[in-house]
């Protein structure tokens, strides 16, 4: 093993679990834990606050961390709107003392963010269009990127919008797509929100190469299409040879209900291209992956933790 140490915050979460498996063969990867105790053979689990700078300066050290992979946060949308002042602590505190301990120790760092930083009036935003968030979550993580940025100014931020196989007690989206086709539940799929949707195993080899590279600052790692929920839904019943007759179309401009969501997530991969002279490949291509990798170990292993 040559490469160098990885520590990967959120270790238990969908992108975390999944970093760590893709790179335990190649460079040493800590896990970071929180709440959840996990055990990934190859990797080594490590119980840390992020809140500490000291427990986290001890990690760097100890561990002869290289490069942070900041994962964690609070992810859902509607506990973020419940509760302001902890979607604060966990997305934009956290992300900021992650991001000077990294600095401190002379460690490079990846930081993850999201496409859900406007609202959703334009087709395709680049990583210079002014963030407009339209709830909480939105809010906290263009805080947060501002936050990261000051914090360390050579990290590399990577906006995204990614699915995978995820563990037993973090089902992703298509998890839960494939779960109701299989199980033959009706599923009612947005026509018109549109966002760039990519596999989780480009995204990871992406950024390991931005990373590599010395990219810094913002970049749009996203897939290469655009489409609606419904329509990945539709697309994702295709290549898995699901019916996709309980597929009901439904529109997000409808729900009054819900948590307000920008309409448009669709994120322009153009400094993606320049900096990699490739994009993360699209739809197909992802979906025809993640049937591949269903029964292959690694994933067997993520899935059943
Ligand atoms: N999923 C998506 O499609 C998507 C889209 C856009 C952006 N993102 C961004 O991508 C990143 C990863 O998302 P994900 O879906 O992989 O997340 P996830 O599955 O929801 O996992 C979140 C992780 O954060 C940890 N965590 C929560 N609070 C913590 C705290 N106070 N201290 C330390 N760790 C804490 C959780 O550990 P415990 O479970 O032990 O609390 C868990 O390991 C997030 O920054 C998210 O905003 C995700």
């Amino acid at each position: 093993m040559t490469g160098l140490p990885l520590l990967i915050t959120g270790g238990t979460g969908l992108l975390g679990l999944h970093w760590a498996a893709a790179r335990r063969e190649t460079q040493p990867v800590t896990l970071a834990l929180h709440r959840r105790r996990i055990a990934l053979p190859g990797t080594t689990a490590r119980p840390l606050n992020l809140a500490d700078p000291h427990d986290l300066d001890a990690a760097m050290t100890e561990d002869r961390i290289a490069c942070i992979i900041h994962t964690a946060g609070l992810t859902s949308v509607e506990r973020c709107e419940q509760d302001p002042e902890a979607a604060h602590h966990h997305n934009v505190t956290l992300a900021a003392t992650v991001a000077a301990a990294a600095e401190r120790a002379g460690a490079a760092l990846i930081h993850i963010s999201t496409d859900h930083l406007f609202d959703g009036r334009a087709d395709l935003y680049d990583e210079d269009s002014p963030a407009t968030p339209v709830n909480v979550y939105g809010q906290t993580k263009a805080r947060a990127e501002e936050a990261v940025l000051r914090a360390h100014p050579r990290a590399l931020v990577l906006r995204t919008n990614f699915y995978g196989w995820g563990p037993s007690h973090r089902p992703s989206f298509s998890d839960w797509l494939l779960t109701s086709l299989r199980q033959d539940r009706p599923l009612r799929l947005f026509t018109d929100m549109r966002y760039t949707p990519t596999h989780i195993t480009p995204l990871i080899e992406a950024a390991m190469a931005l990373s590599a590279k010395g990219a810094s600052g913002i970049v749009n790692a996203v897939g290469d299409e655009a489409l609606s929920k419904h329509a990945f839904g539709l697309r994702l019943a295709d290549h898995f040879g699901l019916s996709p007759a309980r597929i009901e179309p439904a529109r997000l401009a409808d729900q009054p209900d819900l948590v307000r969501r920008p309409l448009s997530m669709a994120l322009s991969t153009r400094r993606l291209h320049a900096l990699l002279g490739h994009g993360l490949g699209g739809i197909d291509a992802h979906l025809d992956l993640l049937r591949a990798q269903e029964e292959t170990p690694a994933i067997t292993e993520i899935r059943s933790l």
